[in-house]
């Protein structure tokens, strides 16, 4: 139990399992393809999060940070829905999210056999992927012939298994309710990944589909959709023991990842991204707490930059003091007896080892692809550029086009919401830290001639002649397209000498040659270690596909000598509240009933239970996933981990691995109580 990504379709290799851990449920009413089963409940919410249906009206149940983005985008200084929170009374008054997704799994199915059996060990890297894109394209083909559907193939295990997936993707969501970010977001950063946590980390949005009950772009026309499973909510409470399950969208975990692996995270990679991460966050900060446009305007951004960049803080910490590497080592030890003298597992982990090696050099550069080139708003808008011209000039106008438009909407964006003060002043600075960082050799043009001490003239220069600094100077441009004089452009120079700088150095064949092992190596190794121990049951890293973790509510012991409790409640609400602290304000009206103790249904004995723990396996994007009882009924709102098990996402700890969740009584009594929505709370089925 606790430990494992499970996937629902195959959730008979644990039933016995789930209900020794106090499953109430047959298997069809967690995954059936015929009839509805709670699968038909749980959502990908805009590919990142989860989200749960909670009424036969296509509400929706997510974290408040998963709605973040949607909610601080939908806020202005007059009506700041992001401070002040926001209740759509009707369904006119609901809030269309451009851009917003929900997806729903229709079905699963294994289909290994199939590409296996197309595949062989002598196949370059490069036959490899090729004869697997041939396969499974025909595979998805199939699969959705005749619906409008969509499918699409995912491999598990590193390449050792490939499983189909059959989804719905509904394109009308509606912002319905949020609290205020003071009680939605309650404790910040500091409480970020934390336990004891007291935060209404929930939003609520809405499926419309067409008259039809089918996905439909945005239309006044549209519909609530009526889903084929809503949750029922208890209203029961949850105590130590209980059994709770969650099901969702986990993004990423590097649960096979070799001592090598884990070595070259803490001693190189992890602290760069935190050292860029927290240049990255100075500069807004500055910025924000100016201006209260700004602010509203950065915001997601914010926190989107801060939560990875605690993420990483915690993990390199916990790693180190979970003695991870030394787990991994041992690992690595058996499967050396295991496979001594077995053909097919010659040079595993010596290739895993040297693939680590030879790629200590290029760790740098590659995270400035991603935190300078890809995640500096004003960077990537030009990066887009930079690719459109690169097609043009290789004579596909197809992917020029494409690319065009992606880079206008990038730049649409970006003039209406971002400050050119501080995308500037991200650029030079973290522009020092590449120059710094990436080894001289590694470096090309601009950067390599300006030098760090030429950085401030450069952004200077960047500042009276680029096209992209000005949003006058950019739409002047525009209604003269010029790819010449784009040529000319410093920023435009700047972008494509950092592109190819990256392009070299991962194209060497050391490098590409590297990968291709690591990839062989890897897939090897996950397939050595399941022989290994063929009684255990094994379970593949998160891939952002559909999994389900079971366990029980329970308390923790961070360290000696101290306990933490499985729960908390509105008390220590007011234990934190500090009112010169925007990250530990409490909303007066949430005050004046814990004042009165008015708590309704919602309380017991005199408390109001907040958040809860449990241990169940769960990561990024599983952010507002539903926990669910025995009995399949909603008992909380997953949101985060906790500090002594930050490496949980490579190793996991039963010990002190948990789950912090959502207490579905608090998000009730905010909904009902504290905030009116009564229309709301009227939709759903509460079992009390
Ligand atoms: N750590 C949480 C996660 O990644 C996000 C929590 C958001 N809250 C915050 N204070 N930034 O799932």
């Amino acid at each position: 139990a606790d430990e494992g990504m499970w996937l629902p379709f195959l959730i008979g290799r644990n039933y016995e399992d789930m209900k020794k851990h106090g499953l109430k449920l047959t298997q069809e009413q967690i995954y059936s393809i015929n009839n509805s089963s709670l699968k038909d409940a749980v959502i990908s919410f805009g590919g990142f999060c989860t989200g749960e249906i909670i009424s036969n009206q296509g509400l929706i149940l997510t974290n408040h940070h998963c709605g973040y983005d949607a909610i601080a985008g939908a806020s202005t200084p007059e009506q700041n829905y992001l401070d002040n929170g926001f209740w759509a009374k009707n369904f006119k008054e609901e809030i269309a999210v451009k851009g917003l997704t929900a997806t729903f799994m229709i079905r699963m199915e294994d289909v290994s056999q199939q590409v296996l059996k197309e595949l062989n060990s002598k196949m370059t890297a490069e036959e490899r992927a090729k004869k697997i894109k041939e396969v499974t394209d025909i595979l998805v083909k199939d699969a959705v012939a005749g619906t409008k559907y969509e499918a699409f193939v995912r491999d598990f295990y590193d390449g050792n298994e490939f499983y189909l997936f059959v989804k719905e993707t509904f394109k009308d969501i509606r912002l319905v309710g949020t609290p205020p970010q003071s009680a939605g977001k309650f404790g910040g950063d500091t409480d970020n990944w934390e336990w004891p946590r007291h935060t209404a980390d929930f939003s609520m949005f809405r499926v419309y589909a067409g008259s039809d009950n089918k996905p439909a772009d945005f239309s006044d026309s549209n519909v609530p959709l009526k889903p084929k499973h809503s949750l029922p909510i208890s209203l029961k409470g949850v105590k130590q023991g209980d059994y709770a399950m969650v099901m969702g969208f986990p993004g990423r975990t590097n649960r096979y990842l070799t001592s090598y692996g884990v070595d070259q995270a803490i001693a190189i990679e992890q602290p760069k991204i935190v050292d860029i991460r927290a240049k990255k966050l100075e500069i807004m900060k500055k910025y924000m707490d100016k201006d209260v446009a700004v602010r509203l305007h950065y915001s997601s951004k914010y926190a989107q930059v801060a939560n990875y960049w605690k993420y990483f803080i915690g993990q390199t910490k916990q790693l180190k003091a979970n003695k991870v590497a030394d787990k991994k080592r041992k690992v690595e030890e058996e499967f050396a007896k295991f496979s001594a003298g077995k053909e097919e597992y010659a040079g595993v982990v010596s290739d895993i080892e040297n693939a680590f090696k030879a790629t200590n050099d290029i760790v740098y550069i590659k995270i400035y692809q991603s935190e300078f080139v890809r995640q500096v708003d004003i960077n990537s808008m030009v990066y887009l550029y930079k690719l459109a011209i690169d097609a043009k000039n290789a004579g596909n106008d197809q992917r020029f086009n494409g690319l065009m438009d992606a880079a206008k909407a990038s730049a649409e964006e970006i003039y209406a919401e971002r400050s050119m003060d501080i995308e500037l002043e991200t650029l030079g600075e973290v522009l020092k830290m590449y120059i710094r960082d990436v080894p001289m050799n590694q470096q090309v043009g601009i950067t390599k001639s300006i030098g760090v001490d030429g950085v401030d003239a450069f952004i200077a220069r960047v500042k009276s002649s680029s096209v992209f600094a000005s949003k006058e100077r950019y739409e002047e441009f525009m209604k003269n397209f010029d790819a010449a004089k784009l040529a000319q452009d410093p920023l435009f120079i700047l972008l494509k000498d950092l592109d190819n700088a990256y392009q070299a150095a991962v194209g060497q064949d050391a490098i590409k040659s590297a990968g291709e092992k690591l990839a062989r190596a890897n897939r090897l190794f996950v397939k050595g270690v399941r022989e290994m121990q063929p009684n255990k049951k094994f379970y593949p890293n998160a891939n952002s596909t559909m999994r389900l973790t079971y366990g029980n509510v329970l308390a923790y012991d961070p360290r000696d000598g101290v306990h933490y409790d499985f729960f908390t409640t509105l008390d220590g609400v007011m234990q934190k509240e500090d009112p010169t602290n925007p990250e530990f304000v409490v909303d007066p009206r949430i005050k004046e009933l814990w004042e009165k103790k008015d708590y309704g249904q919602y309380g017991s004995n005199g408390k109001l239970a907040v958040n809860f723990l449990s241990n169940n396996d769960i990561t990024g994007g599983n952010s507002g996933s539903p926990v669910i009882n025995g009995n399949g009924e909603l008992i909380g709102t997953a949101f985060d981990g906790n500090w002594e098990a930050m490496s949980g996402d490579i190793y996991f700890e039963p010990n002190i691995q948990r789950t912090i969740s959502l207490d579905i009584r608090y998000t009730l009594w905010l909904v009902d109580k504290c905030y009116g929505a009564t229309n709301l709370v009227n939709e759903m089925k509460l079992v009390k």
